[in-house]
């Protein structure tokens, strides 16, 4: 309820808002058996597999756990092509929290986003963001279209504070309309919580003065909601006069201010796959159901099995209790807190999702040419058997291009991992801290054309 105070906010202890049924062994390894698998796999983290890995925080997409109301609903899919009833439980929930009539159901997040710049991208076209994800950008570009970031200038920097650091630059906006013209513009989108800048989030204040931007000149507004019941929870906890709402209402108008939405159901879907298209204009709904049936799938399963469209159903449901949402966001902020406490630089404040450490402080005897984000990745698996992911040179550098920071990104599956696995992955960071000179520097000596991180091959030097 409202701002009514319950043990999970009264107490400094985190109290995990759930007792475990099913457990899934994690296998333990020895540093030499780690040592093998490291140079093996070419000091590439995604070559591992995955149970060579002890705390896995490379991604909090797809990766959480789902309650027990989410796996009986799995029995319940009705798995009939057409107007299948679990679809219709999906389409009921999404219609109740958004508001959204029209609801298409997808495989994942960038299959909303496939279809939705299918229809409105294009050569010439420019599609502002405060900062595009790597699938949107891709999307965008793939269709021809310009993607442009315009995140406030306190974003772009690791330490500099800020309740949301994930606003848009409005007055950015206003010129780059000014400039470009709202015709070549064919939707202004805003990543909540954003993603690539430190899944930090977006006020409601900041919503509502880019919807006016967009009213001005009659330019549609989208969400890229993956993260929208974390966003709401910010808005909550840090935004004037919000403290007495329930989540609930916060993501309704975060809804309401906007024309359509991509979700990818695999964050705060709360489950393991799945994605969502929201749409208010008939026209585009007609257009976007044709190339969801030729590339995803009936318009009452898109892509997925009627028993993920009930867990999704759930999912959505779940996201939205306030216990779950304290122990989520709170449980990020401790990590954060321990390693800031030891003296790691992280971007700050936490995020909502994932801690970033700045591994260019981490590492400062390692030049950005020699990947300082990728010692430290492959120095946390040997030390302690953590997978965590690069974001910096590797992932967005070569080609001329350069990054703005190096991180290392420690994201936390939903409902996953208890406060001791985070322990320990404090002790483990913090100790691998103390004797940081030891980490080498690394070189690329094989590299595919594009989206090298995934597949590229290292050597220490
Ligand atoms: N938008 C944002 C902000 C995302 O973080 C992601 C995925 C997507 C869109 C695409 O969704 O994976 O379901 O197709 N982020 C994952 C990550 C992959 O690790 O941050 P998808």
């Amino acid at each position: 309820m409202g701002g009514e105070e319950t043990e999970a906010t009264l107490m400094k202890t985190i109290i995990e808002p759930f007792r475990i049924k099913v457990v899934e062994p994690i296998r333990m390894t020895t540093p030499k058996e780690r040592e093998r698998i490291l140079r093996d796999a070419d000091f590439n983290l995604f070559r591992i597999r995955a149970e060579d890995v002890l705390i896995d925080l490379l991604t909090d997409s797809g990766t959480g756990a789902m309650s027990s109301l989410q796996w009986s609903g799995i029995m319940r899919g009705d798995e009939s092509y057409a107007g299948a009833k679990s679809w219709y439980v999906l389409e009921e929930r999404i219609r109740d929290l958004t508001g959204f009539r029209h609801v298409l159901p997808t495989h994942q997040g960038r299959a909303s986003e496939r279809i939705l710049f299918e229809l409105v991208g294009g050569p010439d076209k420019i599609v502002p963001n405060n900062s595009h994800f790597d699938t949107t950008r891709a999307n965008i570009e793939h269709s021809g279209a310009k993607a442009v970031d315009l995140l406030i200038e306190e974003g772009k920097h690791a330490t500099t504070r800020h309740p949301f650091k994930g606003n848009m630059d409005v007055g950015a906006l206003e010129k780059l309309i000014q400039e470009v013209g709202a015709k070549r513009i064919p939707l202004v989108m805003v990543t909540v919580t954003n993603n690539s800048g430190g899944g930090q989030p977006v006020s409601l204040e900041n919503l509502r003065a880019v919807r006016k931007a967009c009213d001005r000149h009659a330019l549609p507004l989208f969400l890229d909601a993956c993260r929208f019941a974390e966003n709401a929870y910010f808005i909550k906890i840090r935004e004037k006069g919000q403290q007495d709402r329930e989540v609930r209402s916060i993501v309704r108008e975060m809804f309401d201010l906007c024309d359509g939405a991509t979700i990818s159901a695999k964050k705060d879907g709360l489950v393991n796959i799945g994605g969502l298209l929201l749409l208010r204009d008939p026209d585009l709904v007609r257009r976007a159901d044709e190339l969801l049936i030729l590339t995803e799938g009936f318009l009452t399963y898109g892509g997925l099995a009627g028993r993920d469209l009930e867990a999704m159903a759930q999912g959505f449901e779940e996201v939205v209790h306030e216990d779950y949402l304290h122990y989520r966001i709170r449980s990020t902020e401790y990590l954060g807190e321990k390693l800031v406490a030891a003296g790691v630089q992280i971007v700050e404040p936490p995020g909502g999702h994932a801690i970033y450490i700045d591994a260019a402080h981490f590492c400062s005897h390692i030049p950005a040419e020699q990947f300082p984000g990728q010692a430290l990745v492959c120095g946390m698996y040997r030390a302690a058997g953590i997978r965590g992911c690069e974001i910096g040179s590797v992932m967005f550098g070569g080609k001329g291009r350069k990054p703005a920071m190096e991180l290392v990104r420690l994201a936390i599956p939903r409902r996953v991992y208890t406060q001791s696995h985070i322990d320990y992955a404090v002790e483990a960071i913090i100790e691998l801290f103390g004797r940081r000179g030891e980490l080498r520097p690394m070189k690329i000596v094989e590299e595919p054309p594009s989206l090298r991180h995934f597949t590229a091959r290292f050597a220490e030097l």
